[in-house]
C-alpha cells in the first residue's frame, strides 16, 4: 500500500483526508485553551504568523519529500537524499518524524476515547442536572482508569480497523463521508454558541489583541500550536503526500490544508469561547475546559444534552480522522521497512500505541512526559529536520523539478522559508521548549529583556 503504485482516487480524497488529518483535537479542544492560557488575540495572531512563514512551508516540503518517490516517510527521505548524491542516513528525518507521529498517537488517543465517551454519556442524558461550575462532580461521571481504559482501546481499534482496510477501502471512505459531515455541524453549532452565548465578548477576546501580552512563552505556544494543529514535522504529510500524482499542484493544496485547518481553529473558538464566557468560566483553566466545564453548560441549555453530544462527536470525528493519519504513518513505515502486512503492521503498531497510552493513564505524570518528547520535542525536531533537509541537503533544482507547477513567487518564498527562516525560528523554539520545561531561566531571561 506504500508503494509507488497506490495514489488517491480523487483531488476531493486527497484533501479530504489531509484536512481531516490536520483538523483534530488540536482545533476543538487544544486551540481554544491555548489560546486561553496566552492572552487571547494576541496568541491568535503570533499563531497565524507561525502558520504561514513556518508551517505551511513546511508542509509544502513535506508532501513534495513523499511525492518524490511515493515511499513511506523512511523511504522518501532516503530516496531522496540518494538521489541528491547525499549519505542515505537523511533517512533519519523521515525515523524521527515517525517517532513524532507515533508518540502523539499514544496520548490522543487517550483524550480521543474520553471525547467519544462524553459523545455518549451526553446523549444519553447523563450529564443532565449538572450545575454550572460543577466541574468535579461531571469529572467524577468519568473516574479512574477503567473508564479511560476502556475508551482508549475502543478508539485504538476503531483507528486500526480504518487503517488496515487499506486507503481506498478504509481511509478515503471514512474521511469522504465524515469531513463534509464536520463541517456541516461545525458551522451549525457555531451560530447556536453565536446566538445563545456572550459572542462579543468572545469575538474581541479572539481578534482584539493585547500586544504588551506577548512574551517568548506566546511565541513558543503559538509555534507548538502551529505544528500540531496543521500536523507538520510528524511526516504524515510526507505519507499522504506519497499517494499524489505527479500534476498535483502541492502549492495549492497546501494552501487549501492550511486554511482550512485555521479557519476550523478560529470557528472552534467561536463556538466554544461564547459558552465559556456566558456562564463565567475562566477561559485559563487548560486542558479541563473542555471535558470539565462545558457539559454542564450544555447541561442548562435548551435542548443542552443534545447539543453536547453533537459537540462532542464533532470532536470525534475530528480525532478519529487525524488518529488514522498518525498511525498509517508508522504502519506504511512497517510495512516497507519490515516487510509487515497491511493488517498486521496497523495492528502491531496500534498494540504497541495502546501500550504507551495505556501507561500514560496509569502511571501519574507519564502523560506530560510523552506530550513533551512527542508533541514538542520530537514534532519540532522533525519539522526542524525537513527544513534543513529540503533546504540545504536537496540541491534546489530537485526540489524545483517535484515543485513543478509552483509559481516563481510561491517557490522562492517557500525556498527562502525552509533554508532561513524555518530552522531559525524552530531551531529556536526547540531551545526556548527545553528551557521552559526544565526552567534554566532563558525564556524569563528574555521576558524581561522583552518588557513580557
Ligand atoms: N493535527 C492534528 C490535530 O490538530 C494532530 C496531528 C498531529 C495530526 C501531528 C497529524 C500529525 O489534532
Amino acid at each position: 500500500m506504500a508503494g509507488a503504485t497506490t495514489q488517491w482516487t480523487s483531488r476531493f480524497a486527497f484533501l479530504m483526508a489531509a484536512i481531516g488529518s490536520a483538523v483534530g483535537l488540536g482545533n476543538l479542544w487544544r486551540f481554544p485553551f491555548q489560546t486561553g492560557q496566552n492572552g487571547g488575540a494576541a496568541f491568535v495572531i503570533v499563531y497565524l504568523l507561525c502558520v504561514l512563514f513556518v508551517a505551511f512551508p513546511i508542509l509544502m516540503a513535506e508532501l513534495s519529500v513523499g511525492r518524490h518517490k511515493g515511499l513511506s516517510a523512511v523511504g522518501s527521505t532516503r530516496q531522496l537524499a540518494l538521489d541528491s548524491g547525499k549519505s542515505a542516513n537523511w533517512s533519519m528525518v523521515g525515523w524521527i518524524g515517525v517517532l513524532a507521529s507515533f508518540a502523539i498517537l499514544t496520548t490522543y488517543s487517550v483524550v480521543a476515547g474520553q471525547v467519544m465517551a462524553y459523545s455518549l454519556m451526553s446523549f444519553m442524558g447523563e450529564f443532565a442536572g449538572q450545575a454550572v461550575n460543577s466541574a468535579p462532580q461531571v469529572a467524577s461521571l468519568y473516574d479512574g482508569a477503567t473508564h479511560a481504559l476502556t475508551w482508549h482501546t475502543v478508539f485504538i481499534v476503531a483507528s486500526v480497523a480504518v487503517v488496515s482496510a487499506g486507503l481506498h477501502g478504509g481511509i478515503e471512505r471514512v474521511v469522504t463521508v465524515l469531513m463534509p459531515i464536520f463541517f456541516v455541524m461545525l458551522v451549525g453549532l457555531s451560530i447556536y454558541a453565536l446566538s445563545t452565548g456572550a459572542a462579543a465578548k468572545a469575538i474581541s477576546y479572539l481578534f482584539a489583541p493585547d500586544f504588551s501580552a506577548i512574551t517568548p512563552l506566546t511565541v513558543l505556544a503559538a509555534m507548538g500550536q502551529a505544528f500540531f494543529s496543521l500536523g507538520v514535522g510528524a511526516a504524515v504529510m510526507i505519507t499522504y503526500g506519497s499517494f499524489l500524482p505527479k500534476e498535483e499542484n502541492i502549492g495549492n493544496s497546501a494552501g487549501i490544508i492550511a486554511g482550512a485547518d485555521t479557519m476550523v481553529a478560529v470557528v472552534a473558538g467561536l463556538m466554544i469561547f461564547p459558552i465559556i464566557f456566558a456562564n463565567g468560566l475562566d477561559p485559563a483553566a487548560g486542558g479541563g475546559l473542555i471535558f470539565d466545564a462545558l457539559p454542564a453548560v450544555f447541561s442548562g441549555l435548551p435542548g443542552g444534552s443534545f447539543i453536547g453530544g453533537l459537540f462532542f462527536f464533532l470532536a470525534f470525528i475530528a480525532a478519529l480522522t487525524s488518529a488514522i493519519s498518525l498511525l498509517l504513518t508508522a504502519s506504511a513505515v512497517g510495512i516497507e521497512q519490515f516487510g509487515l502486512s497491511r493488517t498486521a503492521s496497523a495492528a502491531i503498531f496500534g498494540a504497541l500505541a495502546w501500550t504507551v497510552g495505556a501507561a500514560t493513564i496509569v502511571v501519574t505524570g507519564l502523560g506530560n512526559w510523552v506530550d513533551f518528547v512527542g508533541g514538542s520535542i520530537l514534532l519540532t525536531t522533525g519539522g526542524l529536520l525537513i527544513a534543513v533537509f529540503v533546504g540545504w541537503i536537496v540541491p534546489g533544482k530537485i526540489m524545483r523539478d517535484e515543485l513543478h507547477n509552483t509559481s516563481d513567487g510561491l517557490f522562492n518564498f517557500w525556498h527562502f522559508t525552509v533554508r532561513y527562516l524555518a530552522p531559525v525560528a524552530v531551531g529556536m523554539t526547540l531551545i526556548l521548549g527545553i528551557d521552559a520545561k526544565f526552567n534554566f531561566g532563558l525564556s524569563a531571561m528574555l521576558g524581561s529583556i522583552g518588557g513580557g
